[in-house]
């Protein structure tokens, strides 16, 4: 019974440590993006221009990075890009189609190059979500999230009293601590939960759950994970497009809210910008 694991909140423990990095004002900030539509309002809003020479990531990859200065901080935005699609038509031929490349992997391994290449100070994972209702996430709402964790990795080998294969897959973690960011910007704080399906079989549903979850996305903890390797802080802004215990479709009412949603989600990580600018890890 998955339910009935132990509660598992923080079995990575955060590094706040204050380092001398947290002592000087922060400088480059990564924002980490899956979906375009995602991407494109924030662009916008920080006059970011494409990095056409490519040099940045390994060559036929479709990772797109955007960058500018802004308020005397280096934004890095890296959209994930999109994936090529061959769409057999059986009379009609093919047609190549693109489309975001979303989910665990890509945003694993955009991560990486990008934390490689670029040296952030500070990451921000900035997307859309899933918010339970039943736990007040309620559509346009935006959140800033205290915890990640998987939901779509089980693991189920225990040894005696030891559960280190289930706790490995639900890979659980806190975010980078930021009280007077939250407190500034008076936003919504909340578990999120990840995993690589939009929709969400029962089994998910009660792994979320056992997350403890307000909203469930698919790139979160899959960007904890690797921040955390190369120990870089990592905040995640996650606005909610849809509700997924409701009665209402959860593909067709994402689809509905998705463009009204990512202006809310720029207008909020520019906030959450503007505060960060002229200061240091150890002031959010
Ligand atoms: N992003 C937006 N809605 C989502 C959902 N229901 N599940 C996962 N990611 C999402």
């Amino acid at each position: 019974e998955w339910s009935s694991q132990p509660e598992v909140t923080a079995a990575h423990p955060p590094k706040n440590a204050a380092g001398d990095g947290d002592r000087r004002p922060i400088s480059t900030v990564l924002i980490i993006i899956a979906m375009q539509t995602e991407a494109l309002p924030l662009v916008n809003k920080f006059h970011l221009s494409e990095d056409i020479d490519g040099s940045l990531f390994p060559k036929g990859v479709p990772w797109v990075r955007y960058h500018g200065i802004y308020k005397e901080l280096h934004i890095n935005l890296v959209w994930t890009g999109k994936d090529s699609i061959l769409v057999e038509f059986s009379k009609f031929g093919c047609v190549l189609a693109g489309v975001d490349s979303i989910g665990t992997i890509s945003a694993s391994l955009v991560s990486y190059a990008s934390i490689q290449a670029l040296k952030p100070d500070l990451i921000i994972n900035a997307g859309t979500a899933g918010g339970f209702k039943a736990k007040g996430a309620c559509v346009a709402d935006v959140y800033l999230v205290s915890n990640v964790a998987f939901h779509d990795r089980r693991i189920p080998i225990h040894v005696i009293f030891f559960c280190v294969n289930y706790l490995y897959g639900i890979g659980a973690r806190q975010t980078f601590s930021t009280p007077n960011l939250i407190d500034e910007l008076n936003l919504k704080v909340g578990k999120l939960s990840t995993g690589d399906s939009l929709d969400m079989s029962p089994q998910d549903e009660v792994l979320i759950l056992a997350n403890d979850a307000v909203v469930k996305d698919m790139e979160g903890a899959a960007v904890a994970y690797v921040a955390d390797l190369l120990s870089v802080p990592a905040i995640f802004i996650k606005a909610v497009t849809n509700t997924v215990d409701g009665q209402k479709s959860i593909a067709e009412e994402f689809l509905q809210n998705l463009i009204a949603v990512c202006t809310t989600l720029a207008q909020t990580v520019s906030q959450v910008v503007d505060f960060i600018s002229g200061k240091c890890l150890s002031e959010l």
